[in-house]
């Protein structure tokens, strides 16, 4: 795709990946807009990073995601371009009865929203001469984490449906791509670490960036970053590893 002159939606950009990707795009002289729960943190980022765009909107929210669909289309009619990346990462002990509203919102927000927002946007995206839909999934979706099942079940069922949506789109000027990160220093899981300053470890997150920048730069449309590369070619192979 081309990474300069769009104009991006990127859900949760208010931390790690999705505010590293605004970012990146916003040097490149893209016109960015960002959605997050996080008021506040829009707010820093709007005043730090002038001309880009935030919403404060709940993707977990069914009337949230049209709100922002139809505030996006409406005031950046030339937005070409969407980035499903907002996403949550639970522990899930399945030995008791799970609660249900987790579950349900871990879905939500990782695998409901994104498929939602592409189905809002699509016709609009249509109507570009160029467009591209990115879905942010993970190393998790092709060796899930066993103490995280519900987490690697909506990665791995975002990769299919990325799957399918190429398919659909396939004849049409709108690229899908699908990016799988590896394990990247963000705040994702941030509420269950024992100290708050303790980093999440693996990948820098601008090292992730330059890396799957180079991929959507070249149409390299399904990329498995860094140590993510492994799991998506060893899969099952790696399963007993990875939850020894
Ligand atoms: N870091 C990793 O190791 C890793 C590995 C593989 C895949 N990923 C994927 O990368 C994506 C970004 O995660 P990250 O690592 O950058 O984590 P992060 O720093 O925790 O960022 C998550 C972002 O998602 C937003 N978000 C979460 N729930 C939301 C909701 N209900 N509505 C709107 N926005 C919401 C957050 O914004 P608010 O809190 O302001 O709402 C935040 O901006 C996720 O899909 C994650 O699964 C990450």
């Amino acid at each position: 795709m081309q990474i300069k002159g769009n104009t991006i939606l990127i859900t949760g950009g208010t931390s790690g990946i999705g505010l590293a990707f605004a970012k990146k795009f916003w040097e490149l002289g893209n016109k960015v807009i960002i959605c997050g729960r996080r008021e506040e943190r829009l707010r820093e980022i709007k005043k730090s990073f002038n001309g880009i765009e935030t919403k404060v909107c709940d993707v977990q929210d069914g009337e949230q995601r049209v709100e922002l669909a139809l505030w996006v289309m409406d005031n950046f009619p030339e937005t070409n371009t969407l980035i499903n990346n907002a996403g949550i990462q639970l522990l899930t002990d399945l030995t008791r009865e799970v609660d249900l509203n987790r579950v349900n919102k871990e879905i939500e927000i990782n695998l409901i929203a994104p498929i939602h927002l592409t189905s809002l946007f699509c016709r609009h995206l249509l109507e570009k001469n160029s467009a591209a839909i990115i879905n942010i999934s993970s190393g998790l979706a092709f060796v899930p984490i066993a103490f995280m099942p519900v987490y690697c079940a909506t990665k791995a069922a975002l990769h299919s449906f990325t799957l399918s949506l190429r398919h659909q789109l396939k004849a049409t000027a709108v690229k899908v791509f699908e990016i799988a990160p590896p394990s990247v220093d963000t705040e994702l899981g941030a509420d269950r670490r024992r100290d708050s300053n303790q980093t999440h470890g693996g990948m820098h997150v601008d090292e992730f960036i330059a890396e799957a920048m180079g991929y959507l730069e070249n149409d390299v449309y399904e990329s498995a970053v860094g140590m993510a590369k492994n799991m998506r070619e060893k899969g099952d192979a790696l399963f007993a590893m990875v939850n020894h």
